[in-house]
């Protein structure tokens, strides 16, 4: 904080406190809603009575999920201007005993590695000031008892719904008591509020199990599917898509489109989407972002003529767009480079050769608005892939005072949340998937809008175990963005079977993103059966409960994880043997979240189990051949 006399010290102190019914909305962000479950809310106010600044503290207790969210709203009542320059969302002080730190680190084509250490004395942190919640670290930090496991010891933790700049803190202090505090990075961050202005700080989830991360797991998966995706698709099974981005990059026309949504309704599948490259003269990553309008060299006849070839084959039909950027070459840059975030006298520094809407702008963010809603308005368009594909630097705007420069970062991602709340207004039936770059923003903020996010970019198998891994500690499997594309992959050039392939994907939204009409002929027949797979096993697997059984990560042979339904009496295990092992000829997987007082019938086998010797002494999987292979259990409980 700075007050105009360069003062930073600040004093609060309780003023008054009310607990209401329900919880209040925060103006602008995303935040948790009640839902079906009544909840209630502390707002306690504390006051600087020399700086005449307020700040609410909001708590809102959600009792059937173990989770208490918190946010701040600051408030000057002062006549003279006020800085922020630090607002946190929230701090909590404990007791340290021997606490570990679960962080996520992660890259392109990589993200979300669980990562666990011993926390030491002094600061420990994670953060982005990339502008968006980034590849690189996660907005999430759980600290736990050494001994825990997935079903043992004590965790707490933090996830930040917000997508943008974050600081995580944890620190061990010559007390020996921890302070863990989270909320938007300071760096760059200076807001000025005037008389009776108001800013309000994200929310932070908080949570506590006490019987290990797998409890911690489930009951955010809940939480988020009950309190914070408000699509009508949170519930429902989503198509089965086609994405021709890895299946021919930019070089793409109707033609080919159709060649391959021809082939696609022939094995099942259900939507089209239509990947960059369709718009302005792109042709590669050099160009004409900004200029949303159709190709009609590549996409000829027009868009509304493909979109009807393509539901004429009996598929829905999705759009990529990449709303938030502005490629130098383009007719938007050449009629407003001042719309682009850069700095008076600098040269931006271009990435994916292109630059970032400075979208803290009202005609900016109409402009990027009308443009996204007459290409929606203009064909039958039932998805959308919303892209973001480079982060923030240069950071200034040719719109705001100096004083307000260091609210860009924040202004921002304010922009983006308006865009996507227009939109989802507008069109509500659209199903909206966020993507950056892979899974770049992939964070509990976009999942108010967006019931599932693009995971990585990142499709082969092996790597997307771990990817999906630490991505499904916190999100459900229904967010979760996965298709099934072709081998050698692209990213890591790795060969896995196509079956093993489907059956990772399945841990996700389900789709495929190859070209159809060339993989081989086997692989194609394959394609209806796991359609087939999709149908049956989607309920179960967006709405159930998740357990880690095996991580791969840890173990480097095996990967295991299962997902029961709520009443239990269904179970979908799948296991993957990544490394073949030489003259080893069964693994038992103790299972878990089984009524252990019922029996299961293993479907496709004879096998019938107590769920007592499922989960104490396992499931006996039976000897794979090879690497990569893997096998699904569909246990039925016999009641
Ligand atoms: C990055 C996304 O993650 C990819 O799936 C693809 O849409 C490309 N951008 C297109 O430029």
């Amino acid at each position: 904080m700075r007050t105009k006399g360069g003062h930073s010290a600040v004093g609060l102190h309780y003023k008054s406190h009310q607990i209401i019914d329900g919880k209040p909305k925060l103006e602008g962000l995303p935040a948790s809603f009640p839902g079906e479950e009544a909840c209630q809310t502390l707002i306690l106010t504390c006051e600087d009575p020399e700086l005449k600044l307020e700040a609410e503290l909001l708590y809102t207790v959600f009792e059937k999920e173990d989770i208490i969210t918190r946010s701040v709203r600051i408030v000057n009542r002062n006549t003279e201007d006020i800085y922020l320059t630090r607002v946190y969302s929230a701090c909590i002080d404990m007791d340290a005993r021997d606490y570990e730190l679960l962080t996520l680190h992660g890259s392109w084509a990589r993200e979300r590695q669980i990562e666990r250490r011993k926390i030491g004395f002094g600061k420990q942190s994670v953060d982005s000031v990339k502008g968006e919640s980034s590849h690189q670290e996660h907005p999430f930090i759980a600290w736990m008892s050494p001994e825990t496991t997935q079903t043992q010891g004590e965790v707490y933790a933090m996830h930040f719904v917000y997508s943008g700049n974050f600081h995580a803190q944890i620190e061990k202090t010559q007390f020996e008591s921890i302070r863990a505090i989270m909320g938007i990075n300071d760096e760059d961050f200076c807001w000025k509020l005037g008389k009776d202005e108001a800013f309000t700080a994200p929310e932070v989830v908080l949570t506590y199990s006490a019987q290990g991360l797998g409890t911690m797991t489930r009951h955010l998966h809940d939480f988020y599917r009950e309190h914070m995706i408000r699509s009508k698709y949170t519930h429902c099974k989503r198509p089965i898509l086609i994405n021709n981005w890895e299946a021919t990059y930019f070089d793409f026309d109707t033609e080919k489109l159709l060649a391959i949504a021809k082939r696609a309704s022939e094995l099942g599948i259900e939507m089209l989407v239509m990947d960059d490259g369709w718009f302005g003269h792109r042709n590669d990553d050099a160009t004409s972002l900004g200029d949303w309008f159709v190709n009609e060299k590549k996409i000829t006849g027009g868009l509304k003529h493909l979109v009807d070839e393509v539901n004429k084959l009996g598929l829905k039909f999705g759009i990529w767009m990449e709303p938030e950027m502005i490629s130098p070459d383009s007719e938007l840059y050449r009629a407003h480079p001042d719309w682009a975030i850069a700095i008076p006298g600098r040269t931006p520094v271009l990435s994916r050769n292109q630059y970032v809407l400075d979208l803290s702008r009202k005609e900016v963010r109409d402009y990027v608005y009308d443009a996204i809603s007459k290409i929606l308005h203009s064909a039958n368009i039932e998805y959308v892939k919303w892209d973001m594909n480079r982060q923030l630097t240069d950071i200034g705007s040719a719109a705001l005072p100096a004083d307000r420069q260091g609210e860009l970062y924040h202004r921002y991602v304010l922009g983006v949340y308006e865009l996507q709340e227009r939109l989802i207004t507008e069109f509500p039936d659209l199903l909206l998937e966020n993507c950056s770059g892979g899974g770049a923003r992939f964070d509990p903020g976009m999942l108010y809008y967006s019931p599932q996010i693009w995971c990585s970019d990142d499709t082969d198998a092996v790597e997307r175990l771990k990817i999906q891994e630490g991505t499904a500690l916190m999100y459900p499997l229904s967010a979760i963005g996965a298709h099934i594309s072709v081998c050698p992959n692209h990213t890591v050039g790795r060969n896995t079977p196509f079956e093993t392939r489907g059956n990772v994907t399945l841990a996700g939204t389900f789709g495929y993103e190859l070209d159809i009409t060339k993989i081989p002929q086997e692989d194609q027949e394959m394609i209806p059966k796991q359609v087939e797979m999709y149908h049956k096993y989607s309920d179960l697997v967006r709405e159930g409960d998740y357990y880690r059984i095996a991580s791969y990560r840890e173990n480097h042979e095996f990967d295991c994880y299962m997902v029961t339904s709520k009443d239990r009496k269904e179970a979908l295990v799948t296991f993957v043997q990544v490394i073949g092992r030489p003259n080893f000829h069964s693994r038992c997987v103790r299972l878990q979240g089984l009524n252990p007082d019922w029996n299961y019938r293993i479907e496709g086998t004879d096998g019938t189990f107590g769920g007592d010797a499922l989960m104490n002494a396992g499931l006996m999987v039976e000897s794979l051949w090879g690497d990569a292979q893997s096998r699904l259990y569909h246990l039925i409980a016999e009641v």
